[in-house]
């Protein structure tokens, strides 16, 4: 790779910083200095890196003096504002917030899908949704043999995908549910420990919520498809860590699972894992902390047209955060 670079991260402390860490050291990338910034509350903190600890600094406007990567994860108020400081600096910003991503202006990626589109950025690229982002590991294969017209889809989403406060919400709930106690909801609006929340994401006019769209509204950016649809429930589940979709896409052209198995086995970033007959299928337990998405249960879907049912499973913490992050600032 390329000489070493100035990369900074914001947002460090939180659950995709401490992610984007592990995986700037693990692939190898260029980090010649390193700047951690989050809020004032974490300013004197101190992170490892490759050995060494780093100081966690306070973000500021003039944080981004000589930054030649700035990855952004501290949500999206604080994107729109500081993303376009760190390019007036001389930055390159790759963002995990939903701030720019349906900004023409921005390209919007996933590598293994629409990598080329990362030239077209003007300073600033986007990374996609969690759930999006692993369905569509899933769905492109599919889409380039058969053309995919719509999906109908429910997720299955981990806490760690709220962010680090909702982590500990849960195991705060178990503990306290063991022992006798009323739990306490403080992230969520109702119980998450033994429960299911058809909820992520505020509700909009249309009784969808804004995480539900953003799989048919990103994913026609990101596979160039003007025309794809979908209509999704999106569900909280007490998992700690990696995301689950039940996808049910129906294609322009007759389907086989033979050719599907096919694609499947050769796309990169992808596992197939299935054999139902020794219950193996992919599991948000045994996919957390690995880089590629897992799917299966694959079967001829009996009440669409030229259509295919699948269960895809990710690590949203990498391959829906920081494991993408770092793909799209090795292209750039
Ligand atoms: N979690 C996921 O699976 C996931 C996946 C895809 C995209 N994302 C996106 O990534 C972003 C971060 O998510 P997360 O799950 O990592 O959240 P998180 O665990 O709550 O972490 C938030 C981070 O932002 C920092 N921050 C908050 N307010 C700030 C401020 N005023 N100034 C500077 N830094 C501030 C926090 O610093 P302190 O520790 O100092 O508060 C912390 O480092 C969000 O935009 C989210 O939508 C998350």
């Amino acid at each position: 790779m390329s000489s070493p670079l100035h990369v900074a991260i914001v947002g460090a402390t939180g659950a995709v910083g401490v992610e984007l860490l592990k995986v700037l050291s693990r692939r190898g990338f260029p980090v010649g200095r390193l700047t951690l910034l989050a809020s004032a509350r974490s300013a004197g903190k101190r992170l490892e890196y490759e050995g060494e600890e780093v100081e966690v600094r306070e973000l500021r406007e003039d944080s981004f003096a000589g930054v030649d990567i700035a990855l952004f994860s501290a949500g999206g108020s604080i994107s729109k504002h500081y993303a376009p400081l760190a390019v007036q600096a001389g930055a390159v910003v790759v963002d995990n917030s939903s701030a720019f991503r349906m900004d023409e202006n921005v390209p919007l990626v996933v590598p293994e899908i629409n990598g080329a589109d990362v030239k077209r950025n003007r300073g600033i690229i986007a990374n996609p949704n969690c759930t999006t982002a692993i369905t569509l590991m899933g769905l492109w294969p599919l889409h380039r043999a058969f053309g995919v017209k719509r999906v109908i889809a429910a997720s299955y989403q981990a806490v760690s995908g709220t962010g680090a406060q909702a982590i500990e919400e849960l195991r705060k709930q178990v503990e306290a549910l063991a022992a006798g106690e009323e739990p306490a909801s403080v992230v969520y609006p109702h119980q998450i420990a033994f429960n299911v929340l058809p909820h992520v994401d505020a509700f909009l006019e249309t009784g969808y919520t804004k995480e539900e769209m953003k799989m048919q509204n990103e994913g026609r950016r990101i596979m160039h498809h003007p025309a794809f649809r979908a209509s999704v429930t999106c569900v909280r589940v007490p998992v700690y860590r990696a995301h689950s979709v039940a996808v049910h896409a129906e294609f322009e052209a007759p389907v086989s699972l033979e050719r599907a198995r096919e694609v499947l086995a050769k796309a990169p970033g992808l596992r197939l894992v299935d054999n139902p007959a020794l219950n193996e299928y992919p599991l948000p337990l045994l996919v957390a902390g690995k880089d590629e998405c897992e799917i299966g249960r694959l079967r001829l879907d009996c009440a669409l047209d030229n259509g295919i049912a699948f269960w895809i499973a990710g690590d949203q913490l990498l391959k829906g955060a920081a494991l993408n992050a770092v793909q799209i600032a090795e292209l750039v």
